[in-house]
């Protein structure tokens, strides 16, 4: 994969699930197009299969995203493996099967992607988020950091390797994370209605960005402002529109989080 030198005075922009807006979310494939349009960085959902394993799936279920049937976490990853996650995406006469285009049709795991993205050699911003970790105890905690560390990934910043961060809806799984691995930049994600942490501006000990929804930040955008008086860094997701990238820009977000890299790219500019 060929990633783009880092441009410095926009935000960063990261492909959400890929260049999720033209390939099958969560592929290679999709990976691959968001480096392409010169993204700085990707983010992916994760879930624990039956047996423990860390998948690139954002739903609880398989069927929306792929040609198969059933919960996540009461698969195997044989099981997953074995379906079509383009399935969804092709048109009628496109007769393609996974194993013509693996990087389309295969199910990407956590640990393929951090193959695919230690080997580029390049500091790319890498957002894992992960998903209902409070059904799981804290398996998922315990795997993701397990993983991290198998890629030498556990300990902050390095030069020429991806800058991880882990993102999560719960601040009780986001401060596990914390205690199995301090190092690890977190990013504590809000939506909805103004949460309490965001009339101060400040988030739980030990996390050090926040994530926001694209909604809140049109309808109250001092927010922003408020967490970064704290010192925090302030990503954006979903950035898809043309408008939320210029609002984005304006205020000064650290990180826009969107489906369409090359869009977000082309508007915000390269440099
Ligand atoms: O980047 C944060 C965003 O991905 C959270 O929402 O549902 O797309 O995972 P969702
Ligand atoms: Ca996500």
């Amino acid at each position: 994969m060929n990633v783009p030198p880092r441009p410095s005075a926009r935000p960063l922009v990261v492909a959400h699930r890929g260049a999720s807006d033209e390939e099958p979310e969560h592929t290679l494939r999709a990976y691959r197009k968001a480096f392409d349009h010169g993204a700085d960085g990707v983010e992916c959902d994760v879930r624990l299969t039956a047996d423990h394993h860390l998948v690139c799936v954002h739903d609880r279920r398989v069927e929306r995203t792929s040609n198969g049937a059933g919960v996540v976490s009461t698969l195997e990853l044989a099981r997953l493996e074995e379906l079509d996650w383009a399935s969804w995406k092709r048109g009628p006469g496109e007769t393609e099967t996974p194993e013509a285009d693996p990087e389309r049709g295969h199910l990407l795991t956590l640990r393929r992607l951090l193959d695919t993205l230690v080997a580029t050699g390049e500091e790319v911003v890498t957002l894992i988020e992960t998903k209902h970790p409070t059904r799981h105890g804290d398996d998922v905690e315990k795997t993701l950091v397990q993983v991290l560390r198998h890629f030498d990934l556990d300990r902050g910043d390095q030069p020429g390797r991806p800058h991880v961060r882990v993102m999560s809806f719960s601040a009780r799984a986001l401060q596990r994370v914390h205690k199995l691995s301090p190092a690890v930049p977190l990013v504590h994600l809000v939506e909805g209605i103004v949460p309490a942490m965001a009339i101060d501006g400040t988030l739980p000990k030990g996390i050090g960005a926040v994530g926001l929804d694209v909604r809140l930040v049109r309808r109250k955008p001092q927010v922003v402002e408020r967490f970064r008086r704290h010192g925090h860094r302030v990503y954006v997701w979903t950035v898809d529109e043309e408008r939320d990238m210029d609002l984005c820009c304006d205020l000064g977000v650290d990180v826009v989080i969107t489906n369409r890299p090359g869009v977000a790219i082309d508007r915000m500019g390269v440099t």
